[in-house]
């Protein structure tokens, strides 16, 4: 987390203090840098510079519309799965011509609005889907690109819950029947049958996934040519790792080298939709040790954050980081449960962690979790959800305020 360094054992985003962020913003707080979002843009941008993809950031991974802006002015586009997702881009001023949309269960009202404002590309996941599409084009006397998502059956070696492209999974068309699929689709009215899309899963470790996967569908966009449907876009989906902890990801560039050639002999323009590598290592969430518990059997290091607020550890075992925002070398370690306050006991950030023994009042900072914190953040509890910041070197923006108690119950009412 390049961005992210201690200074004098303080930890700084650019050049702003973790520390003083805390102290003025309160915590739990999400702090992102865009010049880590900017540079993982560009990283991916440079690597894949021959085929000049679109890189369409997946916005489920970090939504906030402060970030997207980012995003845009970085030249990115956008991966949405739902009407929500759209709404933002717009807000965030992203080009609806650089918007795919993709997910299983769009529905006509989500079909309608990204109709409405003339997006890219719709990424179809079965053929109930595509003759919605075109049913809600007809009636607008509108055209839509589409394209089938495949999946290609192939394992991505990810977390079970995050895999999407084997055939168990209800993601994408099946790859026998594509070609008969991709048929029947370029029937309908009210479609333009362009592209091809396949996303193997989240997050993927190494580049073999992607070339087995860009290997399944070009023998699928030869027999489209030659059935007379040429297409136009091949968008090979997201899930490029980042490293957590110490694992070994490969970089945009070893992607690229493996994948451009590919890419060139389908003479199709490419999309790529990542979405953890652009946020993930450019954010961190802060928060204060409330107490240090220890109860002669094990430690707890109990924090302001909960499990409502990065939801990763609880969710899936995710390793996050556990830093101290100022670093005191006199501190001995403890090994220790970092938990938070809500009433589950999956609400755990780290078991058995060796970290150094913070007092009452300090600050730790949760590594790596500008991708799929927030975004993944509820209510539950009746906790107000984070503030999030923006620094750009030394200057900070709010880009989404606290939530106060009366957001908790708006919309509510009580019968009469
Ligand atoms: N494209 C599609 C169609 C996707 O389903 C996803 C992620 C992406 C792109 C972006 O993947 P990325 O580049 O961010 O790895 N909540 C989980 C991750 C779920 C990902 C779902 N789809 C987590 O916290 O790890």
């Amino acid at each position: 987390m390049n961005e992210f360094t201690y200074n004098s054992n303080s930890l700084y985003c650019e050049n702003v203090s973790v520390n003083e962020l805390a102290d003025k913003y309160g915590t739990p707080l999400y702090i992102y840098s865009r010049a880590a979002i900017e540079g993982q843009i560009k990283s991916v941008a440079t690597a894949f510079k021959e085929v000049s993809p679109l890189i369409a950031f997946s916005v489920k991974s970090n939504s906030n519309i402060g970030l997207l802006s980012v995003v845009k002015q970085a030249g990115a586009g956008a991966d949405i799965v739902s009407g929500g997702e759209l709404y933002r881009c717009l807000k965030a001023g992203i080009s609806p011509q650089k918007i795919v949309f993709a997910g299983v269960g769009k529905s006509d009202e989500e079909i309608a609005y990204a109709i409405d404002n003339n997006i890219k590309l719709f990424n179809a996941e079965s053929m109930e889907e595509m003759a919605a599409i075109s049913r809600v084009a007809v009636s607008k006397k509108a055209s839509a690109n589409v394209s089938f998502r495949v999946n290609p059956d192939v394992d991505a070696k990810t977390h079970e819950k995050t895999t999407t492209g084997k055939k168990e999974n209800k993601f994408g068309i099946p790859y026998e029947k594509a070609v008969e699929m991709y048929m029947a689709a370029a029937k309908l009215p009210g479609l333009i049958v362009s592209g091809i899309d396949v996303h193997l899963g989240s997050p993927i470790y190494t580049t073999e996934p992607y070339v087995a996967g860009i290997n399944r569908l070009l023998p699928i966009i030869d027999e489209l040519r030659k059935n007379g449907i040429p297409l136009k876009t091949l968008d090979i989906g997201g899930g490029i790792a980042i490293v957590y902890n110490d694992e070994k990801p490969f970089l945009p560039a070893e992607l690229a080298e493996v994948t451009v050639p590919l890419i060139k002999k389908s003479g199709l323009e490419c999309i790529l939709e990542p979405g953890r590598f652009i946020a993930g290592n450019s954010g961190i969430m802060v928060s204060k040790v409330t107490y240090v518990k220890k109860t002669g059997y094990k430690n707890f290091v109990i924090v302001d954050a909960g499990m409502n607020d990065l939801i990763r550890p609880a969710f899936y075992g995710s390793y996050h980081g556990i830093l101290p925002v100022v670093k005191n070398e006199s501190r001995s370690n403890l090994k220790a449960d970092v938990v938070g306050p809500i009433c589950e006991s999956s609400d755990c950030f780290a078991k058995d962690r060796e970290i150094a023994e913070p007092l009452h009042g300090e600050y730790l900072s949760f590594m790596s979790a500008g991708a799929y914190g927030f975004t993944m953040a509820s209510n539950y509890n009746t906790r107000r959800r984070p503030c999030e910041l923006l620094v750009h070197g030394n200057k900070v923006s709010v880009i989404r305020k606290r939530e106060e108690w009366a957001d908790l119950i708006a919309g509510e009412s009580v019968p009469e």
